[in-house]
Parts: C-alpha cells; structure tokens; sequence
C-alpha cells in the first residue's frame, strides 16, 4: 500500500509558522511510529496571490483533490484587505472547501482543564466542557444565488440567498448523528424555523433523519436561544448541528467560551473516496493573526491538533490521535505556555517552536 497521502497548504500570516511545527510532529511519527505521510506542499490564499494572481492555482485545486488529506494553516491579512472580492485570500479556502465538496465541518470545543481561567466565563460553567458543532460547510447563505450588489432604480441593493436542499440537510444531519453515536447521543439541532422557511425544511429534514437513529436523543432550538444557552450552561450540549452562517457564528462563540481560540482545530469532511476515506481538509479554527506574524509567537497548537483529527478522521489511527492529544494535555498541564495563553502569573513564555519542542517532547515520553 502507498503512504498516505497529505497536501499542506501553510497559508498567510502565522501559517507557515505553527504548519512548520505539524511537520516536526508528522516526522516523529514517521520515525518514532513508522507511520510514512507522503507530504507536498503549496499556496494558498495571499500568498497564491502573490505568486499567481489567485488565491488557489488550479493545479493546487487538483492536488488537493487527488490527496488523502489536506491541512490548512490559515490565509488573509490586511495585506490584502483591498483587493477586488474575486480574488481575495479567503476566496481560495471557499473554493477548497466548494469544490471538494466537504460539507460537513467538525469544530470541537473543549476546555482543557490547564486552560479553565482563561474562559470569559465562570471556571464552573467551561470546566470539562466537550461540545461538538457539526456546520454545513458548501451551502446556505454563502453559496447560494442569486448574490450581488446590483442597482434598483436609484440605488443598489445587495442580495444574498439562503438556500437549502433536503438532501443537503439529510447528510449533514447525518454526519452529526453518527458523531452523536460516538459520543454522548445528544444532538441539538439549531435553526431559525419561527422566521426562515430553510429552517422550517431544515428541522423537519432532521427529524426525519432522527427516525433512522433512534438511541439519539433529538431536540431543536432557535439559533439565537442556542447563542443564549450556549454562553448560559454550555454542558447541556453534546453534539450541535447547523446551517453555515448560524455555524460560523455560533463556533466563534463556543471557541471563545474555552477561552483558548488558539488551540481549537478542525475537521471539513466530505463524501467517501473510492479507497473508503472522506475527502477532507482540516485547519485550525483561528485566522492568519497579521499582528503576530513572523515573530515566532503563535501558538501552534490548533494545527497540531488539527493533524490529530486528520489521523482520527481520514487515517483510522484513533489511538495515534489520543496519543498526540494527550502530549498537549501534558504540556499544558506542565505550565508550557505560548504568549497568547499568559494568565496573571507572568510565567515566561515558549516561543512557537518552544511549544513544538514542548510537544515532542510530550511524544517520546508517552513511547
Ligand atoms: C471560518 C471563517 C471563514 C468563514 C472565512 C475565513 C471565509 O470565518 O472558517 O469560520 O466565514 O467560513
Ligand atoms: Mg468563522
């Protein structure tokens, strides 16, 4: 059997920097696991556009469509902040995400016990806290048409279209169903069905895909109750599911209640290929963080911890994943920390190859 494959598209920003830190942790497993990537690497985002004039090359479409595996490290900066709509960075990541069609994006929150001071909120609320968003990731509002800015009369109007196909709901549903399964069986679903006739098909959508998972146990909440139970009493969750925008918001919200957007990745998972994996892309919940960048001081956590879903997700090796997981766990625990984590105490901080050190580290003990 070939090596797995995996396309590493490092980005803008602290891209490259925490992505050079998922390397390191790709090649000890590759050395101390005998577990073989074959990696290649290319643009994305500004730096596509530096080089090409686009923020995703076709030839970098295609590579990422014939991989295992894509990784993300995180694309814009204001840089680019001018540039016409078409061409800006994070048009590249909607195109990876479009035409791959990865319509199930998995974006855990969970507080590591270390990290409890840091949530906004009271330590009791966030501690132990382990939720699942499932968002739909290639349609709704962000693709659907028409779209534009156009004129109407003497002014113009900008348009954009929700728009939702039963079978697009049927198998986001059930991807956040199965995850429920092997999890707690708890899935909320959350939509705005008391205003928006997509949220009305939606939830019975979902209901009807409930029928097919009867150990679940099914409930549905208005998004905007859902922003308001979710600042409230974050544990009643298990498993959430949603539409893109109402995603998009309420995985910011759930990422901050941790109190470490640093360290959250991601998993966006599509149909299964000929050889039985999802097509998949994982990247790390935060952005491209322009004000950090090139100092050495980005915590490079959510991207390794991004690969760790890739080995879970894509690659069946679940107890690599822990592996990996509970080397975090440990650094954490061990007062590692990067700037971004500093409480009151004034520890010094570890530069971003200091973490990843701290990691590998973490990894041989755990041999
Ligand atoms: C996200 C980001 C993206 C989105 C942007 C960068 C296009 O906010 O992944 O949550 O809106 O989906
Ligand atoms: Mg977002």
């Amino acid at each position: 059997m070939p090596n797995p494959s995996l396309l590493i598209l490092a980005g803008d920003g602290i891209g490259p920097e925490v992505m050079a830190e998922v390397k390191r942790i790709i090649d000890w497993f590759g050395a101390k696991r005998g577990m073989h990537f074959d990696v290649t690497e290319d643009l994305v985002g500004g730096a596509a556009y530096d080089r090409h004039g686009t923020p995703l090359h076709d030839d970098t479409m295609a590579r990422a469509q014939a991989v295992d595996a894509v990784l993300l490290g995180a694309v814009g900066g204001p840089k680019y902040d001018n540039l016409d709509f078409s061409v800006k960075p994070e048009r590249g990541l909607l195109r990876l995400r479009k035409e791959m069609d990865l319509f199930a994006n998995l974006r855990p929150a969970q507080c590591f016990d270390a990290l409890s001071d840091f949530s906004s909120l009271k330590k009791e609320v966030v501690a132990g806290l382990d939720i699942m968003i499932v968002r739909e990731l290639t349609s709704g509002v962000y693709f659907g048409e028409p779209r534009g800015i156009f004129q109407e009369g003497n002014e113009r109007v900008g348009i954009n279209t929700q728009r939702y196909t039963e079978s697009e709901i049927d198998r986001v549903a059930r991807a956040a169903f199965e995850l429920a399964m092997r999890r707690n069986r708890k899935l909320c679903s959350m939509e705005k069905a008391n205003v928006m006739e997509s949220g009305i098909l939606w939830r019975e959508v979902v209901t009807r895909v409930g029928k097919d998972y009867p150990e679940v146990e099914l409930s549905h909440m208005y998004a905007d109750a859902g922003a308001m139970q979710l600042t409230r009493w974050p544990k009643q969750f298990d498993v959430i599911v949603t539409d893109n925008l109402f995603g998009d918001l309420l995985s910011d919200l759930a990422a901050m209640l941790t109190g470490s957007l640093g360290m959250l990745p991601s998993a966006s998972l599509g149909a299964p290929m000929a050889n039985g994996r999802p097509k998949a892309l994982y990247e790390p919940v935060h952005g491209s963080a322009p004000d950090i960048a090139g100092q050495g001081k980005a915590n490079p956590i959510a991207c390794i911890l991004s690969f760790a879903m890739a080995l879970r997700y894509s690659f069946d090796m679940g107890d690599e994943a822990d592996r990996l997981e509970k080397a975090v766990e440990r650094v954490l625990a061990d007062g590692v920390r990067t700037a971004d984590l500093l409480g009151a105490e004034g520890v010094a901080p570890v530069s971003t190859t200091g973490m990843g050190d701290a990691i590998l580290a973490a990894l041989d003990a755990s041999l």
